[in-house]
Protein backbone atom coordinates (compact mmCIF):
# COMPACT_ATOMS: atom_id res chain seq x y z
CA UNK A 1 0.00 0.00 0.00
CA UNK A 2 2.44 2.30 0.82
CA UNK A 3 4.84 1.34 -1.88
CA UNK A 4 1.64 1.80 -4.23
CA UNK A 5 1.22 5.47 -2.92
CA UNK A 6 5.12 6.10 -3.41
CA UNK A 7 5.19 5.25 -7.13
CA UNK A 8 2.00 6.96 -7.25
CA UNK A 9 3.73 10.05 -5.81
CA UNK A 10 7.00 9.45 -8.20
CA UNK A 11 4.80 8.53 -11.23
CA UNK A 12 3.05 12.33 -10.71
CA UNK A 13 5.97 14.32 -10.22
CA UNK A 14 8.07 12.65 -13.38
CA UNK A 15 4.74 13.96 -14.60
CA UNK A 16 5.04 17.43 -14.24
CA UNK A 17 9.06 17.67 -15.07
CA UNK A 18 8.80 15.40 -18.00
CA UNK A 19 4.90 15.61 -19.83
CA UNK A 20 5.69 14.54 -22.97
CA UNK A 21 7.54 11.31 -21.90
CA UNK A 22 5.66 10.66 -19.15
CA UNK A 23 2.04 10.99 -20.84
CA UNK A 24 -0.22 10.01 -17.55
CA UNK A 25 -0.88 11.61 -14.61
CA UNK A 26 -0.81 8.32 -12.83
CA UNK A 27 0.77 4.52 -13.30
CA UNK A 28 -1.75 1.81 -14.70
CA UNK A 29 -4.08 0.13 -12.96
CA UNK A 30 -4.02 -3.76 -12.51
CA UNK A 31 -7.11 -4.05 -15.07
CA UNK A 32 -5.02 -2.36 -17.57
CA UNK A 33 -2.17 -4.12 -17.09
CA UNK A 34 -3.94 -7.08 -16.75
CA UNK A 35 -5.07 -6.94 -20.59
CA UNK A 36 -1.32 -5.78 -21.77
CA UNK A 37 -0.33 -9.58 -20.30
CA UNK A 38 -3.27 -11.64 -21.51
CA UNK A 39 -1.59 -12.62 -24.62
CA UNK A 40 1.76 -13.94 -22.19
CA UNK A 41 -0.22 -15.28 -20.03
CA UNK A 42 -2.13 -17.63 -22.87
CA UNK A 43 1.36 -18.76 -23.90
CA UNK A 44 2.48 -22.67 -23.94
CA UNK A 45 4.45 -22.54 -20.59
CA UNK A 46 6.56 -25.19 -22.38
CA UNK A 47 8.24 -23.15 -24.39
CA UNK A 48 10.37 -20.69 -23.16
CA UNK A 49 9.62 -17.56 -24.36
CA UNK A 50 11.52 -13.48 -24.97
CA UNK A 51 9.45 -10.63 -23.61
CA UNK A 52 10.47 -6.70 -23.94
CA UNK A 53 8.53 -4.27 -21.89
CA UNK A 54 8.57 -0.66 -23.28
CA UNK A 55 8.71 2.21 -21.03
CA UNK A 56 7.37 0.30 -17.82
CA UNK A 57 7.44 3.65 -15.80
CA UNK A 58 7.25 2.86 -12.08
CA UNK A 59 5.91 -1.27 -13.37
CA UNK A 60 2.24 -1.59 -12.60
CA UNK A 61 2.55 -3.33 -16.30
CA UNK A 62 6.27 -5.25 -15.31
CA UNK A 63 4.44 -6.10 -12.16
CA UNK A 64 1.95 -8.58 -14.07
CA UNK A 65 4.59 -9.54 -16.48
CA UNK A 66 7.07 -11.17 -13.81
CA UNK A 67 4.48 -13.18 -12.19
CA UNK A 68 3.73 -15.11 -15.64
CA UNK A 69 7.27 -15.45 -16.33
CA UNK A 70 8.69 -18.73 -16.18
CA UNK A 71 12.72 -19.76 -15.26
CA UNK A 72 13.91 -19.72 -19.06
CA UNK A 73 12.06 -16.86 -20.54
CA UNK A 74 14.05 -13.28 -21.12
CA UNK A 75 12.90 -10.07 -20.41
CA UNK A 76 14.07 -7.08 -21.15
CA UNK A 77 12.88 -3.49 -20.23
CA UNK A 78 13.77 -0.19 -22.14
CA UNK A 79 12.82 2.66 -20.25
CA UNK A 80 14.31 6.51 -21.08
CA UNK A 81 13.58 7.58 -17.38
CA UNK A 82 16.64 7.46 -15.24
CA UNK A 83 14.44 8.00 -12.16
CA UNK A 84 11.92 5.19 -13.00
CA UNK A 85 15.05 2.86 -14.04
CA UNK A 86 16.24 3.50 -10.28
CA UNK A 87 12.64 2.61 -8.68
CA UNK A 88 12.72 -0.94 -11.03
CA UNK A 89 15.88 -1.82 -10.02
CA UNK A 90 14.62 -0.87 -6.73
CA UNK A 91 11.80 -3.35 -6.90
CA UNK A 92 13.92 -6.47 -8.48
CA UNK A 93 16.05 -5.85 -5.07
CA UNK A 94 12.82 -5.85 -3.06
CA UNK A 95 9.93 -7.53 -4.10
CA UNK A 96 10.06 -11.14 -3.73
CA UNK A 97 8.63 -12.01 -6.96
CA UNK A 98 10.44 -9.63 -9.07
CA UNK A 99 13.33 -11.14 -7.03
CA UNK A 100 12.54 -14.43 -8.00
CA UNK A 101 12.88 -13.51 -11.86
CA UNK A 102 15.93 -10.92 -11.60
CA UNK A 103 18.15 -13.34 -13.32
CA UNK A 104 16.70 -13.43 -16.35
CA UNK A 105 15.63 -9.96 -16.69
CA UNK A 106 17.61 -6.83 -18.35
CA UNK A 107 16.22 -3.00 -18.01
CA UNK A 108 18.07 -0.95 -20.69
CA UNK A 109 18.09 2.84 -19.87
CA UNK A 110 17.69 4.42 -23.58
CA UNK A 111 14.79 5.56 -26.01
CA UNK A 112 13.36 2.20 -27.61
CA UNK A 113 14.29 3.94 -31.18
CA UNK A 114 17.68 3.53 -30.12
CA UNK A 115 17.67 -0.19 -28.96
CA UNK A 116 18.31 -3.03 -30.68
CA UNK A 117 18.50 -6.89 -30.02
CA UNK A 118 20.27 -10.13 -30.54
CA UNK A 119 16.94 -11.95 -31.00
CA UNK A 120 13.65 -10.81 -31.79
CA UNK A 121 10.68 -11.00 -29.07
CA UNK A 122 7.51 -13.50 -28.91
CA UNK A 123 5.71 -10.53 -26.72
CA UNK A 124 6.43 -6.36 -27.48
CA UNK A 125 4.34 -4.51 -24.34
CA UNK A 126 4.73 -1.06 -24.73
CA UNK A 127 3.43 1.66 -22.38
CA UNK A 128 4.70 4.77 -24.54
CA UNK A 129 2.82 8.15 -24.80
CA UNK A 130 2.34 8.05 -28.21
CA UNK A 131 0.23 10.77 -29.05
CA UNK A 132 2.33 13.59 -27.14
CA UNK A 133 5.11 12.56 -29.71
CA UNK A 134 6.01 14.17 -33.09
CA UNK A 135 4.84 12.48 -35.92
CA UNK A 136 8.30 11.28 -37.28
CA UNK A 137 9.02 9.66 -33.85
CA UNK A 138 5.63 7.68 -34.08
CA UNK A 139 6.40 6.52 -37.05
CA UNK A 140 9.78 5.57 -35.87
CA UNK A 141 8.40 3.77 -32.84
CA UNK A 142 6.26 1.72 -34.54
CA UNK A 143 9.05 0.81 -36.95
CA UNK A 144 11.28 -0.26 -33.60
CA UNK A 145 7.92 -2.27 -32.46
CA UNK A 146 8.03 -4.30 -35.41
CA UNK A 147 12.03 -4.72 -36.29
CA UNK A 148 12.28 -5.75 -32.61
CA UNK A 149 8.45 -8.62 -32.50
CA UNK A 150 9.26 -11.83 -33.83
CA UNK A 151 7.26 -12.82 -37.34
CA UNK A 152 4.20 -14.33 -35.15
CA UNK A 153 4.83 -12.83 -31.70
CA UNK A 154 1.97 -9.98 -30.14
CA UNK A 155 2.43 -6.62 -29.87
CA UNK A 156 0.04 -4.80 -26.90
CA UNK A 157 0.11 -1.21 -26.28
CA UNK A 158 -2.54 1.19 -25.05
CA UNK A 159 -4.16 4.56 -25.58
CA UNK A 160 -6.43 6.73 -23.95
CA UNK A 161 -9.95 6.20 -25.14
CA UNK A 162 -10.81 8.92 -27.92
CA UNK A 163 -7.59 11.14 -27.74
CA UNK A 164 -6.93 11.27 -31.16
CA UNK A 165 -10.47 11.39 -32.33
CA UNK A 166 -11.35 14.45 -30.23
CA UNK A 167 -7.93 16.37 -31.01
CA UNK A 168 -8.55 15.76 -34.55
CA UNK A 169 -11.79 17.45 -34.45
CA UNK A 170 -11.07 20.28 -31.72
CA UNK A 171 -7.48 21.11 -32.51
CA UNK A 172 -6.10 23.55 -35.80
CA UNK A 173 -3.01 23.80 -37.63
CA UNK A 174 0.05 21.99 -37.19
CA UNK A 175 -1.33 20.47 -33.83
CA UNK A 176 -3.80 19.03 -36.24
CA UNK A 177 -1.27 17.85 -38.70
CA UNK A 178 0.68 15.99 -36.23
CA UNK A 179 -2.08 14.23 -34.43
CA UNK A 180 -3.94 13.18 -37.95
CA UNK A 181 -0.37 11.60 -39.20
CA UNK A 182 0.17 9.50 -35.48
CA UNK A 183 -3.68 8.09 -36.32
CA UNK A 184 -2.49 7.12 -39.87
CA UNK A 185 0.54 5.54 -38.80
CA UNK A 186 -1.03 3.72 -35.97
CA UNK A 187 -4.30 2.96 -37.92
CA UNK A 188 -2.50 1.14 -41.05
CA UNK A 189 -0.83 -1.03 -38.46
CA UNK A 190 -4.09 -1.67 -36.52
CA UNK A 191 -5.58 -2.33 -39.97
CA UNK A 192 -3.03 -5.03 -41.20
CA UNK A 193 -2.15 -6.87 -37.91
CA UNK A 194 -4.30 -6.05 -34.93
CA UNK A 195 -6.06 -9.24 -33.30
CA UNK A 196 -7.47 -7.84 -30.46
CA UNK A 197 -8.25 -4.81 -28.91
CA UNK A 198 -10.24 -3.81 -25.19
CA UNK A 199 -11.84 -1.31 -23.64
CA UNK A 200 -10.66 -0.65 -20.42
CA UNK A 201 -12.64 1.52 -18.23
CA UNK A 202 -11.23 0.97 -15.10
CA UNK A 203 -8.23 3.43 -15.16
CA UNK A 204 -7.47 7.00 -15.04
CA UNK A 205 -8.07 7.58 -18.20
CA UNK A 206 -9.90 4.45 -19.58
CA UNK A 207 -7.46 2.87 -21.87
CA UNK A 208 -8.09 1.15 -25.27
CA UNK A 209 -5.61 -1.95 -25.38
CA UNK A 210 -3.91 -2.97 -29.07
CA UNK A 211 -3.07 -6.35 -29.85
CA UNK A 212 -1.31 -7.03 -33.05
CA UNK A 213 0.30 -9.98 -34.57
CA UNK A 214 3.78 -9.03 -36.52
CA UNK A 215 3.39 -10.63 -40.17
CA UNK A 216 4.79 -13.99 -40.69
C1 LIG B 1 2.42 6.58 -19.99
S1 LIG B 1 3.94 6.13 -19.11
C2 LIG B 1 3.56 4.40 -18.85
C3 LIG B 1 4.24 3.83 -17.65
C4 LIG B 1 3.78 2.42 -17.26
N1 LIG B 1 3.97 1.46 -18.33
C5 LIG B 1 2.33 2.42 -16.85
O1 LIG B 1 1.53 1.82 -17.58
O2 LIG B 1 2.00 3.02 -15.82
C6 LIG B 1 5.15 6.14 -20.43
C7 LIG B 1 6.51 5.60 -20.07
O3 LIG B 1 7.31 5.52 -21.26
C8 LIG B 1 8.63 6.05 -21.01
N2 LIG B 1 9.15 6.52 -22.31
C9 LIG B 1 8.73 7.60 -23.00
N3 LIG B 1 9.38 7.68 -24.18
C10 LIG B 1 10.22 6.61 -24.23
C11 LIG B 1 11.14 6.12 -25.21
N4 LIG B 1 11.34 6.77 -26.37
N5 LIG B 1 11.83 4.98 -24.95
C12 LIG B 1 11.64 4.32 -23.77
N6 LIG B 1 10.77 4.73 -22.80
C13 LIG B 1 10.07 5.86 -23.03
C14 LIG B 1 8.37 7.13 -19.96
O4 LIG B 1 9.53 7.51 -19.28
C15 LIG B 1 7.31 6.45 -19.09
O5 LIG B 1 7.90 5.61 -18.16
Amino acid sequence: MISALKDQIAFFRQFRQRFETTGAIAPSSRFLARSMTRYLAARDPAVPVRVLEIGPGTGPVTDSIVRLLRPHDVFDLVELNEEFVRILHQRFETDPAWKSVKSQSTIYQLPVQEFSASLPYDFVISGLPLNNFPAELVSSIARTYFRLLKPGGVLSYFEYMYVRPIRKVVTRGAERIRITAIDATMQEHCNRCRIGRDNIWLNTPPAWVQHLRGLE
